[in-house]
């Protein structure tokens, strides 16, 4: 029998050598490849400034909480899509912050631009909108909204890696923009996140909340190099020891240079991945018309370029069989499959404190209840899809 893994991880030679190269400079914690994969980072993202940490939620996080240094207040709103993986909304309390969940367009998967302006209050500081399944969210009407209201948006771009906007590279076009790294995404540094931005200012309120809100600025403790060795306390003349001065509430999430090192070989064949994530994507969306009257999938629209994450699949409403027997026919014949996320605020048990009620978010809920993804990943080939697309075809025929 055929299998159709969910993902994969590519790790290359250059990789490989640099983790070893490391080991053996016995500079593990986050210094100088660390710099350098950040500058890659944010160049091929088109950004001006890269900024890693730990992982994608602390991305989500800390991008919220360099707002504290421009206005906002503990407990201030932040407008988020009710629909994502869990961490967005993890990250907005993680970081301080009340969660406003806004429902999805069915179709896209992403928060519905049309339904974010009834939600915006006076305590309203940001919108973070989730491209989710590498889908760009509908930027131009959230752009809009957060220059009418004098608001900030932070892309969550976990998923989006590479997925482009009318042009322009998702999270980019926010204020800043949030990157999971870990494996499940194509640039993947095993564990680890990144914030990009093109405002210097964000950037240093970031390399300080990513190290406790460490209040010095030297180059060696912003980006924790000579193994910390402040230059400021030993520079010529004396001065203030500042080294265990903290300006803000910080966290720890700096990135290590082993991280840094399988990132940064991952860079290389990034172009590649995105490709035949792509190629995948495309040809499995074509294929999968045929199913329309009881499954759907997300479109390719004009203007966008998806950085795909995987491909989602969900029941329409009408559809005479449940997703458990999708799945089960699924499973069974190798393929593997993941339920899609759920809604964050009326069917994630965590998020129950905050009293909202199953019904809701309808949008967030049915996708919720009727979706699931499969891989696009860059090891599965034609013969793979074609497989995949079959054994779909079997079940409707069986069960419709
Ligand atoms: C939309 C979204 N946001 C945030 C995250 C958090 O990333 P991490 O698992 O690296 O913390 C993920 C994880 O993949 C995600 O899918």
């Amino acid at each position: 029998m055929m299998r159709v893994p969910f993902g994969t991880i590519s790790v290359t030679e250059r990789a490989k050598g640099l983790v070893m190269d490391a080991l053996a400079s016995k500079r593990l914690s986050s210094g100088r490849l660390v710099r350098e994969f950040e500058k890659r980072f944010a160049s091929i993202m088109g950004a001006k400034e890269g900024v890693a940490v730990s992982t994608g939620t602390d991305a989500d996080t800390l991008a919220l909480a360099v707002l504290y240094d421009f206005g906002a207040k503990r407990g201030d709103e932040v407008i988020v899509p009710a629909l994502s993986f869990v961490a967005t909304g993890n990250a907005v309390l993680q970081a301080g912050f009340t969660p406003v969940f806004v429902d999805i367009d069915r179709r896209t998967l992403n928060i519905d631009p049309a339904l974010i302006e009834e939600r915006i209050t006076g305590r309203t500081r940001a919108i973070m909108p989730v491209h989710l399944m590498g889908k760009p969210a509908d930027m131009d009407p959230i752009m809009k909204l957060a220059q009418k209201y004098g608001i900030f948006v932070i892309e969550d771009a976990a998923e989006a890696h590479g997925a482009v906007y009318k042009g322009r590279k998702v999270g980019t076009i926010g204020d800043m923009g949030a990157y999971s790294l870990y494996v499940a995404h194509i640039i993947s540094t095993i564990e680890g996140g990144m914030v990009i931005t093109d405002r210097a200012d964000f950037a240093e309120v970031l390399r300080s909340l990513r190290s406790h809100g460490r209040a010095c600025k030297c180059e060696s403790c912003v980006l924790n190099i000579n193994s910390g060795y402040c230059t400021k306390r030993f520079a010529k003349g004396g001065g203030e020891d500042i080294r265990f001065q903290f300006e803000r509430i910080g966290f720890s999430a700096k990135m290590n240079e082993l991280e840094a090192a399988i990132g940064l070989g991952n860079l290389d064949i990034f172009g590649d991945i995105l490709s035949k994530k792509r190629r995948n994507l495309l040809s499995m969306m074509e294929k999968f018309q045929g199913f329309e009257p009881f499954l759907y999938t997300i479109e390719e629209e004009e203007g966008e370029e998806i950085g795909p994450h995987g491909f989602p699949i969900i029941l329409r409403e009408d559809a005479p069989f449940t997703r458990n027997q999708l799945v089960d026919h699924m499973e069974k014949s190798g393929i593997d499959t993941r339920n899609l996320f759920l809604s964050m605020p009326t069917q994630c048990p965590g998020f129950n404190f905050l009293g909202h009620r199953e019904g809701e978010y309808p949008g967030a809920e049915y996708i919720g209840r009727s979706g699931i993804h499969i891989g696009v990943h860059q090891e599965i080939g034609e013969e793979q899809i074609e497989y995949v697309m079959e054994t779909i075809s079997n079940f409707l025929t069986v069960n419709t």
